[in-house]
């Protein structure tokens, strides 16, 4: 099965909140967004953002220029039924993120959790990796949270990369600066738990 017909399927056939990768807030996530200092009207982009509830603290939040890309139509359809009126603040992209041209320095902060993992193939991390590149400003941040080296080898089902902090680091290379590193143990619906490494970069100025 293709990628983009997995995804769709997921999201088409269970709920939003019965999936592992289920939180009711993105505590870890909202708190590194913090920590980049960033003004409520900097661009911030969720990457495979499906049908997480980080746009929904975004907005609560009063951040103003929020975008979420995912491979997944019903992913996005959920977040903007659960949003109502408010999903008209947000600016919604289906697409591949190995594949879309995203404007170029765009967003002030790049935000992806569960996404980059699935990339198995170096030459679909090297294309994720020059997305971030053309489509963040230098001296913006990126936070990418993957499943921790000792963390599960699969996500939905299809196998992941497990990361350590430089490790995920190394993937990005010389153009970033890794700034801080948190470990989570992400408790998911069925009562496993599951170990997560975020890493907060800067993207340093060319
Ligand atoms: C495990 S879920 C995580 C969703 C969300 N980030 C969260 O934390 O709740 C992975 C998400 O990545 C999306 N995805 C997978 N591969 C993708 C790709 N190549 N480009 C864009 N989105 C992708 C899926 O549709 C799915 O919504």
């Amino acid at each position: 099965m293709q990628s983009k017909d997995h995804w769709e399927q997921v999201y088409t056939t269970k709920a939003s909140s019965g999936v592992s990768w289920f939180q009711d807030h993105a505590r870890q996530s909202m708190q590194l967004i913090h920590q980049t200092g960033v003004d409520k009207d900097a661009g911030i982009i969720d990457v495979g953002g499906g049908a997480s509830t980080l746009v929904d603290d975004l907005l609560e939040e009063g951040y103003a220029k929020v975008t979420v890309l995912d491979l997944s139509e019903a992913a996005l359809s959920a977040s903007k039924s659960r949003l109502g009126p408010r999903a008209e603040n947000v600016s919604w992209l289906v697409g591949d993120i190995t594949r879309v041209e995203l404007p170029r320095h765009a967003y002030d902060v790049w935000h992806d959790r569960a996404v980059f993992h699935f990339l198995t193939a170096p030459a679909e991390r090297e294309a994720y990796v020059q997305a971030v590149l053309r489509a963040v400003k230098p001296g913006g941040h990126v936070i990418v949270a993957t499943f921790a080296e000792d963390g599960p080898d699969k996500c939905s089902g299809l196998p992941v990369m497990r990361y350590s902090a430089d490790g995920l680091h190394a993937e990005f290379g010389a153009p970033f600066t890794l700034l801080q590193q948190e470990r989570e143990e992400h408790h998911t619906p069925f009562g496993t738990v599951q170990k997560f490494i975020y890493c907060l970069c800067r993207k340093e100025p060319n």
